[in-house]
């Protein structure tokens, strides 16, 4: 009896899941997040006049043939030294309820279960470098799927993402959320992605749509 078990508390690898993948029925979802996101770093470059108003763009790309897609912004990206804290934490917003579209620290991960590799490059003004960071989504399914080993949820984070550095002009600033080897042919399917943006976009999307 009195068995007590002296370790502090831990969270399994399945909370991951239960927080990226497979949040809504509808997979479009995914776009409603990533151009949040980006909308709200617009609002904070046209508040700190690195953006001018009508300077602010959202590229969609969508490439049926490759299977891949892009969103992609021109507004502040992140600066390099707090990619790893940003982009790799689970719940860790940065942003203000009220003030910001999103809160919750995990609408960025919804592309996991759509596609093989997600990739987040961002570039910061005044940097003279751009951060890639990616996520190994196979990788994460695999781990997530193997049921003999109950790893915590922050030892898969450190397995499944990896940063790396590219040279990059110093006045460039921008986000591009890059999913690869789409696996739903509805997020592929521009007309159908057009049809949902133009319901839940919080910005006009007429000027900023671009596929292949
Ligand atoms: N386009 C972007 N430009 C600059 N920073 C971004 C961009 N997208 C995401 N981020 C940063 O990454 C963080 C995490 O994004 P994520 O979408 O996962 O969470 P969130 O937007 O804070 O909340 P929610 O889960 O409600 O969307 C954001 O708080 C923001 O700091
Ligand atoms: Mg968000």
């Amino acid at each position: 009896m009195n068995d007590k078990v002296n370790t502090a508390p831990q969270i399994g690898k399945d909370v991951i899941e239960s927080l990226t993948l497979g949040m809504y029925e509808d997979c479009r979802f995914i776009y409603r997040e990533y151009i949040q996101n980006a909308a709200d770093a617009i609002d904070k470059a046209i508040d700190c006049a690195l953006l001018k108003k009508g300077e602010e763009a959202i590229h969609v790309r969508i490439d049926k043939d490759k299977r891949s897609i892009s969103v992609q912004d021109n507004a502040t990206g992140i600066p390099k030294d707090k990619v790893m804290a940003i982009l790799r934490n689970i719940a860790h917003s940065t942003k203000k309820r009220g003030e910001d579209k999103g809160f919750r620290g995990i609408g960025r991960l919804g592309g996991l279960g759509y596609c093989s590799k997600l990739i987040f490059e961002t570039s910061y003004y005044g940097e003279p470098i751009k951060s890639i960071m990616t996520w190994d989504a196979n990788l994460l399914k695999n781990i997530i799927n193997d049921r003999e080993n109950s790893e915590e949820a922050t030892e898969v984070l450190s397995k499944v993402t990896k940063v790396e550095t590219e040279k990059e002009s110093d006045d460039a600033h921008y986000f591009n959320v890059i999913m690869e080897d789409v696996s739903s042919d509805e997020l592929l399917d521009i007309e159908s992605v057009y049809d949902y943006l133009s319901m839940v976009a919080p910005v006009d999307i007429s000027s900023s749509f671009i596929f292949r």
